[in-house]
């Protein structure tokens, strides 16, 4: 894997571009140029996965003893003293990278107009950073695509190769003419999924991408490689076709799917969400992201719950006479705990707040999930909340009222919910009307998680942000800490 830079990497001096610079040693050429804000077009180099040097595109010159020569930076290493030349002081560089270009494009599609990489395609900057030339193609010879007769076959096992719309698996679909086999995705599944379930096949220009015979794509993570294909080859059908990116706004947030937060960019337009995809911290998630946390898109629009009435919860709350159990979800942010420990304490002795989740923690898969469905664990358990939820509600019997925040008990776990169902009283305080809202005696719709701002420690012990999307919904429901507030002044 690339050594990284980071604040504490020491600095050596080279001179690039004729300038001494310092620049950060143990990293290659295109993390060092990229530390002094020089940025070096590359394709298949990615600072997570182990270089593989096969693009051509990232080309510097770099002294040596037969003096400046061609060389790629992704795979050179920073040297003290090296000389190095940019396209800044040598033409030799520029020429030789769109030369690259022109090999990598001459059988492309000219597909930008309906390819979902299009706005966000290393690609297309590479050429446009490279400055715009001409096909020397002449029109008798014709781009020779691989979904043309000649580059698309039947293979040995009956399977047919090559073409537009090549479909891998449940989650992805390859789009063969566009790929420029580059192998971060067969990088992607041997080194980071640990199962290498994609390969390269056959050879120079029918070179392919390809699953092993008869088998299909098909990993908890797979929808990351429609990230890091360069090109719009490998595109997730969840978001194929839906949007064009240049369309979408994006809010950095953090996920609350899971404790480790993954930090994830929400992608949205005329307040609705179309993908999530990870925003790369080197201390949580890197660059990754699963298939599960990118899943809440599917649901973020779907059967919410908007309206509800607080002073008739407050009455609710003031006229119980006996226990009220609040129960605090796997997504409560530290604000939100904090405004329903300031309610209980009013409420006095009657009220106990619990925490978590009936979900079980699994063991953490060393990618991008730490197994804990309660994302905010850390925080529930800093204000002094138990938050095994199983353990603590052992004694539901005692109670007269139940309260719920973001906690939908009979719709993940209906079996150890049953537990709950002989406490008289229900108010639920849920984005969703499914079955925990419509088991309420009052209901409460409140922003999904997604739409909150707020604060999350992470199972690492990292404090992280989370920023609200202002969807369609999140305009008419209320953050659930704004609602505790409200009771605490009603009751
Ligand atoms: S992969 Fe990039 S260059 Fe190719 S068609 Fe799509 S947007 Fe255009
Ligand atoms: S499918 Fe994408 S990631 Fe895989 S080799 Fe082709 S261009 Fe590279
Ligand atoms: S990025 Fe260096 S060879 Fe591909």
């Amino acid at each position: 894997m690339p050594v990284l830079p980071t604040a504490s990497s020491p600095l050596v001096t080279i001179t690039v571009d004729n300038k001494e610079v310092q620049v950060p040693s143990d990293t290659n050429l295109i993390e060092a140029l990229k530390a002094i804000g020089i940025e070096t077009p590359h394709l298949c180099y990615h600072g997570y996965l182990p270089v593989s040097g096969n693009c051509r595109q990232c080309l510097v010159e770099v002294d040596g003893p037969r003096g400046m020569a061609l060389t790629i930076g992704c795979y050179t290493p920073v040297r003290a003293g090296m000389k190095v030349a940019t396209p800044a002081s040598s033409p030799r560089v520029a020429e030789a990278r769109k030369a690259v270009l022109e090999f990598l494009l001459v059988n492309h599609p000219l597909d930008c107009p309906i390819c979902d990489k299009a706005g966000e395609c290393m690609l297309q900057e590479n050429y446009v950073m490279a400055g715009a030339s001409n096909s020397r193609l002449s029109p008798e010879v014709g781009k020779l695509y691989h979904g043309n007769p000649e580059h698309s076959s039947t293979d040995s096992k009956g399977q047919h190769r090559g073409g537009k719309r090549v479909d891998l698996g449940p989650r992805i679909a390859l789009d063969e003419e566009r790929c420029i086999q580059c192998d971060r995705c067969v990088r992607f599944m041997r080194h980071v999924a640990g199962d290498e379930q994609l390969q390269l096949a056959s050879r120079g220009g029918h070179t392919y991408i390809t699953t092993f015979p008869n088998e299909k794509l098909n990993h908890p993570y797979d929808r990351c490689l429609s990230d890091i294909c360069p090109v719009g080859a490998l595109t997730d059908k969840a978001f194929r076709f839906r949007k064009r990116v240049w369309a979408l706004s994006k809010v950095p947030t953090v996920s609350m799917d899971d404790s480790l937060g993954a930090n994830i960019w929400v992608d949205y337009a005329d307040g609705v969400v179309y993908r999530i995809t990870p925003r790369c911290n080197a201390e949580v998630n890197r660059s990754w992201l699963s298939n599960a946390a990118r899943d809440v898109v599917q649901n973020v629009h779907e059967n919410r719950l908007l309206s509800g009435d607080i002073p008739k919860v407050a009455e609710l709350i003031k006229e119980t006479k006996g226990k009220i159990a609040i129960v605090l979800g796997t997504t409560c942010t530290a604000e939100e705990i904090a405004a329903f420990k300031k309610l209980a304490d009013k409420i006095g002795n009657r009220a106990q707040l619990f925490g978590g989740s009936f979900l079980p923690v699994q063991e953490a898969d060393g990618i991008a999930r730490s197994g804990d469905p309660v994302a905010n664990r850390a925080c529930l358990e800093k204000a002094g909340i138990n938050a095994n939820l199983k353990e603590s509600l052992q004694k539901a019997k005692e109670f007269e009222l139940l309260i719920t925040v973001s906690a939908d008990l009979w719709d993940y776990a209906p079996k150890e919910a049953a537990v709950l169902d002989n406490i008289e009283k229900h108010i639920v305080l849920s984005p969703f009307n499914g079955n925990t809202a419509k088991k309420a005696t009052l209901a409460i719709g409140i922003r999904h998680w997604i739409e909150n701002s707020g604060t999350m420690i992470n199972s690492k012990g990292l404090e992280q942000k989370l920023q609200g999307v202002p969807t369609k919904e999140a305009a008419m429901a209320e953050n659930s800490a704004n609602i505790a507030e409200a009771l605490w002044e009603l009751i």
